[in-house]
């Protein structure tokens, strides 16, 4: 009896004791990530549309079109380099930008980005190579973290190829301890298609990690991995995100109810708002759904509370994204070959009559609703509405 009262005390003591070191360093860690990304990070990647054509010229045309089109107006600041910019080592192991392609380097390109009132952010990977096979960070994490902190950049995605026999819950783990290292404030996207569950190990380590395989401009694999995002909400939150990819709207492999679906679906995940489309020749219709104001401000809510599906039935579903304001942000959506229709029943939602609905997508108050409301929405379309009371 009293050996197991000795082990239960000694246990408590070392929880204690635990606690009271780590706490600190996780506040501060934490209060930190907050500020970083106290809302999901939004701006414009290269990789969706360009791949490996990247050059400084295409990144200083991107941050003037996020300017001139609005984009910057509509929330978006990052302007994010992904791979293939980098191209060896020097003899001391500084990582090096194509000097045919970035002739200026990179510094001169972050400060041309800042000079816009806007962010740059670049690409590595965890592992030995990147996807397509340049340096990796892989025993270089603090001399990269410290080159990106002397180049300016502001926002870092790192890959999780050429990884074999590594862990990444503690790769990732190095590289986020060596950006603190190198002290420059840098948001920290961990982009290990889920792998190892990142959601649970994510928090304390990044600012967003993905958690799915890649994203292509089809209305079926965007469904398949927008839709199956239901349950991670719990482990989001301001400073930390859930990231299922980046955007493909305005690519053209989508129509444009589908490309509605994906974004009404991102800003209900509250996901981080990477356009991956080119931003210097946008048609009207595209930068509609990108900086629709209303859209964006769910995405955006200051709650920081990512939704979940409330309700499904056949190919019908509705998802639900509490908001700041108490109000209610919701989606019908149609995954059906044939236009439905959904109803939404305000009691579904903890709410009585009357409510008051606005569509998001019109600009449109729709009038007090008693009980219900029903909408016809279109094969692979979405009706987005803020309901409140
Ligand atoms: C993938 C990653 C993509 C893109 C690509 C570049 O692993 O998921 O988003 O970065 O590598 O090679």
């Amino acid at each position: 009896m009293n050996v197991y009262r000795g082990v239960l005390i000694a246990a408590l003591l070392t929880f204690l004791q635990g606690s009271c070191s780590t706490a600190p360093a996780q506040t501060k860690a934490a209060q930190s990530a907050r500020q970083l990304a106290p809302t999901p990070p939004m701006g414009w990647n290269s990789w969706n549309k360009f791949g490996c054509d990247v050059s400084e010229q295409l990144i200083r045309e991107t941050a003037d079109a996020m300017v001139s089109s609005g984009m910057q107006a509509a929330g978006y600041q990052y302007v994010n380099i992904d791979d293939c910019c980098q191209v060896s080592r020097a003899s001391d192991g500084t990582i090096v930008a194509d000097p045919a392609r970035f002739p200026s380097g990179i510094k001169a390109l972050a400060d041309y980005v800042h000079s816009k009132g806007l962010k740059l952010g670049v690409y590595t990977d965890a592992g030995r190579l990147t996807c397509q096979k340049r340096p990796g960070s892989f025993d270089h994490e603090l001399q990269d973290a410290k080159t990106y902190a002397a180049w300016g950049v502001d926002y870092v995605k790192v890959d999780w190829c050429y990884s074999e026999g590594l862990d990444p819950e503690v790769q990732y783990a190095k590289f986020r301890d060596a950006l603190a290292q190198a002290g420059r404030p840098i948001v920290f996207s961990i982009c290990d298609w889920g792998v190892k569950a990142p959601w649970k190990w994510g928090p304390a380590t990044g600012n967003l990690w993905r958690t799915t395989g890649d994203i292509s401009d089809h209305y079926d694999r965007m469904s398949v991995i927008g839709f199956s995002q239901n349950g991670l909400e719990k482990f989001a939150g301001p400073g930390h995100w859930n990231d299922p990819d980046m955007l493909e709207v305005g690519n053209g492999g989508m129509e444009p109810d589908e490309y509605r679906t994906h974004m009404a679906l991102w800003v209900l995940l509250a996901a981080p708002l990477l356009a991956g489309n080119d931003l210097r020749s946008m048609t009207a219709e595209t930068k509609e759904l990108l900086m629709n104001r209303e859209v964006i401000a769910v995405d955006q809510d200051p709650k920081g509370v990512q939704g979940h599906r409330m309700w499904d039935e056949g190919p019908l579903e509705i998802w639900v994204k509490p908001l700041a304001d108490q109000s209610q942000a919701v989606g019908l959506f149609n995954r059906g070959e044939s236009a439905l229709s959904i109803t939404l029943n305000l009691r579904a939602l903890g709410m009585s009559g009357p409510a008051k609905l606005r569509d998001l997508w019109e600009h449109k108050d729709l009038g007090p609703v008693q009980d219900s409301y029903t909408a016809e929405v279109p094969k692979h379309g979405v009706m987005m509405l803020r309901v409140s009371q």
